[in-house]
């Protein structure tokens, strides 16, 4: 006879075949939070991880960097990879299924169906990433039909992912709920991403630019100020005076449709306003936004600021 040991303690089942994701997510009885990403897990990931479980019974982790949504130009090869530390840190916070799919099981040969969803995908990264929505689009149209979760969760750094995933959800009829989760942060402000380990020390400064000149502006909101380029501009000018801090766009959208609100005319307050920014930082592309109207935007009274 064969004692397992930890019989009772939960197992995180690690698997990289959607036909072994699909058993094993059949075999969970309740319901299911999903949390898709692309790895090198931070406490941003960690916190939809928990949002999810405070919903749902069963939480299930993708973790796939996906080709299709880097450009040719972009930091595929570069990005960065933990797989180890991953499977710890989702067996930690109490992952059931953790996917991990290669290219060829994600993109057999002859894959050509894609999502392509417009208008939300115009404008703030899509000018400078075209071809970058489509392909979040598709690999979140694959994961949530492999794994049909009841509620997946998405953080509000990618604002306009955020939205356009909310989009298709609705306009291809799935049944999943979407739910968004705010940016988790350092302490200095910076929002958490994969990507800030390519910071170097001398960075950090203008890296830390990014929320300071989002706090600024929302503080200009809360004085009254609402000529979207006034906000621009003040915001712009903060992060221009870092050396090493390059604009991509800084913008003023609607909350919803994401459309640039027009400088020269005063925003209506129920209108609603969200400053979304891209700055390259040395080589490395950071993004941030804050809601500018909202009664509690993300900002620390006591946040030092460079
Ligand atoms: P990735 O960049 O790994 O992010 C996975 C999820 O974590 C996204 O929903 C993202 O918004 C969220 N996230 C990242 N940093 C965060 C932070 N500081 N605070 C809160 N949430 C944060 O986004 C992707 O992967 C991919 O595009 C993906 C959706 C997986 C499709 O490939």
């Amino acid at each position: 006879m064969r004692f397992r040991m930890h019989a009772f303690a939960p197992t995180m089942h690690v698997l990289d075949s959607i036909e072994a994701l699909r058993a094993a997510r059949r075999a969970l009885v309740g319901t299911v939070a999903f949390v898709p990403t692309m790895g090198y897990l931070h406490e941003g990931h960690l916190s939809l991880m928990r949002a999810g479980l405070q919903r749902c019974d069963h939480l299930i982790v993708s973790i796939y960097v996906n080709p299709t949504q880097f450009g040719p130009n972009e930091d595929l090869s570069r990005y960065p990879r933990d797989p180890q530390g991953d499977r710890l840190r989702c067996e930690r916070e109490g992952c059931a299924l953790l996917f991990m799919p290669s290219n060829a099981e994600m993109y057999p040969t002859g894959h050509a169906t894609h999502v392509s969803v417009s208008g939300l995908t115009e404008g703030l990264c899509a000018t400078s990433r075209p071809g970058h929505f489509e392909g979040v689009a598709t690999i979140v149209t694959k994961l949530f039909n492999i794994v049909q979760p009841d509620v997946a969760l998405f953080g509000e750094k990618d604002y306009q992912q955020l939205a356009v995933i909310r989009r298709l959800v609705r306009d291809l009829d799935l049944t999943t709920e979407i739910v968004g989760c705010p940016i988790v942060r350092e302490d200095d402000g910076l929002a958490m991403s994969s990507r800030n380990r390519f910071l170097q020390p001398e960075d950090r400064l203008p890296a830390r630019s990014l929320h300071a000149a989002l706090s600024l502006a929302a503080d200009a909101w809360a004085g009254g100020e609402r000529d979207a380029g006034q906000l621009v501009e003040l915001a712009r000018t903060h992060i221009e005076r870092h050396d090493g801090a390059r604009v991509d766009y800084i913008e003023c959208v609607h909350p919803e449709n994401l459309r640039a609100h027009e400088r020269g005319r005063l925003i209506a307050t129920d209108e609603g306003a969200i400053m979304a920014l891209a700055v390259f930082v040395g080589s490395t592309r950071l993004i941030d936004n804050m809601r500018l109207d909202g009664p509690t935007h993300d900002r620390p009274a006591d946040r030092a600021q460079p």
